[in-house]
């Protein structure tokens, strides 16, 4: 029988694989997304994958729903550490994980992106001297205000291996002196992303339109400090939104409910229509089907352009700026500029496909292999 190359890839995997140990940290939204397509690459390859959920994100629909819908294996364990300040809730996460880490002794422990448990996961495994690979790596949004800044910067310096998904992100770590612990790998959420597009049915993309309640709605999200914890700011976001055209979508993040009830904020005026957080596949199926998105979310941001749906960033600065090429996403830092923003784009140049094909999972474990 002749093998092709993708079936050999996966045998020499298997080969070099098998008897590794892999430990993946995860505790909040995105990082569940990007465990997807590693939970499952473990599965095929033959690799132990450990799952340590620190409980950072702890609904429902922030958590759970997204281990039920892509398929992710149960968390072999739940730190079950919640909400808290920066400071208690990376502290507590990095005291559990200490202890965690101790007992199952990985080859490798796997962070993913740049919340508060990456960086917990990340000082954990450094102290005990058990190899540390960062997913994610090298991104930079130069701004040293924003608490993912901090995780990134920090989690990057004391990785063994950084597996990155740009040019810019390696030529970031270049820049920083990490160049010989960096390798590209691509994006793995890109994985995700196409997998479920191709997947979606007329019946899913019905739905959200039935959701939004109009054929015509604008996508948005908003989730970040600097967006949501001073009042004035959210409300003038809010108004921004509520200005537009068309009818927004809003899926209202946790904080975003929290801050704006404490600061007598009502999120449904004008063209805002209010609902829960989406699943995944709801998620992706609102950005196929709507006009545009409006996001501080790095992920949004990503998944809009490689699905071909313009996005407005209501931030001054992006770690994604590949999506800025071509028009298809723009920096509004603005609130007030929304509903201009927001109106019909001209022609938008072809897209490229900066963060890889949707293969990045086999190359990260064949990675982690190699220099295991
Ligand atoms: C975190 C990450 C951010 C990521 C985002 C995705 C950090 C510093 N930030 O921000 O990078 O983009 O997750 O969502 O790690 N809450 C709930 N239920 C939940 C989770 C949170 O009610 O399941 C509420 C709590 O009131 C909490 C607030 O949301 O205080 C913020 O949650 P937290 O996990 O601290 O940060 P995020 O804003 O979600």
């Amino acid at each position: 029988m002749s093998l092709g190359p993708s079936r050999l890839g996966i045998l020499s995997l298997a080969v070099k694989g098998v008897g590794m140990h892999l430990l993946s940290v995860v505790g909040a939204r995105p990082q569940f997304i990007k465990l997807a397509p590693v939970a499952a690459e473990c599965d095929r390859s033959g690799v132990t994958h450990t799952i340590v959920h620190t409980g950072q994100h702890y609904d429902f629909n922030m958590s759970d729903v997204f281990f039920d819908e892509l398929r992710i294996p149960t968390a072999d364990r739940n730190l079950n550490i919640g909400s808290d300040s920066h400071g208690r809730q990376t502290a507590r996460m990095l005291d559990s994980l200490e202890e965690t880490l101790m007992d199952l002794q990985p080859d490798w422990v796997l962070a993913y992106g740049d919340t508060n448990s990456t960086l917990a996961s990340a000082v954990a495994a450094v102290k005990l001297h058990i190899p540390l690979a960062h997913l994610e790596a090298g991104l930079r949004s130069f701004n040293r205000t924003m608490p993912e800044e901090h995780n990134r910067v920090l989690t990057d310096h004391a990785a063994d291996l950084l597996l990155v998904p740009s040019k810019v992100a390696l030529s970031n770590l270049h820049t920083e002196g990490l160049g010989d612990r960096s390798v590209h790998v691509g994006d793995v959420m890109v994985d995700v992303t196409l997998m479920v597009r191709k997947s979606l049915d007329d019946e899913e993309l019905q739905a959200v339109t039935t959701e939004a309640g109009s054929n015509d709605f604008i996508l948005a999200t908003i989730h970040r400090a600097e967006n949501t914890d001073d009042p004035e700011r959210l409300r003038e976001v809010i108004d921004g939104l509520a200005s537009v055209d068309t009818t927004v979508l809003l899926p209202a993040h946790p904080r975003l409910r929290a801050r704006a009830a404490s600061a007598g904020i009502t999120l449904a005026v004008g063209s805002i229509r209010v609902v829960e957080p989406l699943p995944y596949r709801s998620m992706i199926a609102a950005i196929v089907a709507a006009k545009g998105v409006v996001t501080d979310s790095g992920g949004l941001q990503k998944e809009a352009y490689v699905l071909g749906t313009p996005c407005t960033t209501l931030r001054t600065e992006t770690e994604w700026s590949e999506t800025l090429e071509g028009g298809w996403n723009v920096l509004v830092p603005d609130p007030r500029d929304l509903r201009i923003a927001t109106e019909e784009r001209g022609p938008l140049a072809l897209r490229g496909m900066p963060y890889g094909a949707g293969n990045a999972a086999g190359v990260v474990l064949r990675t982690l292999a190699d220099r295991g």
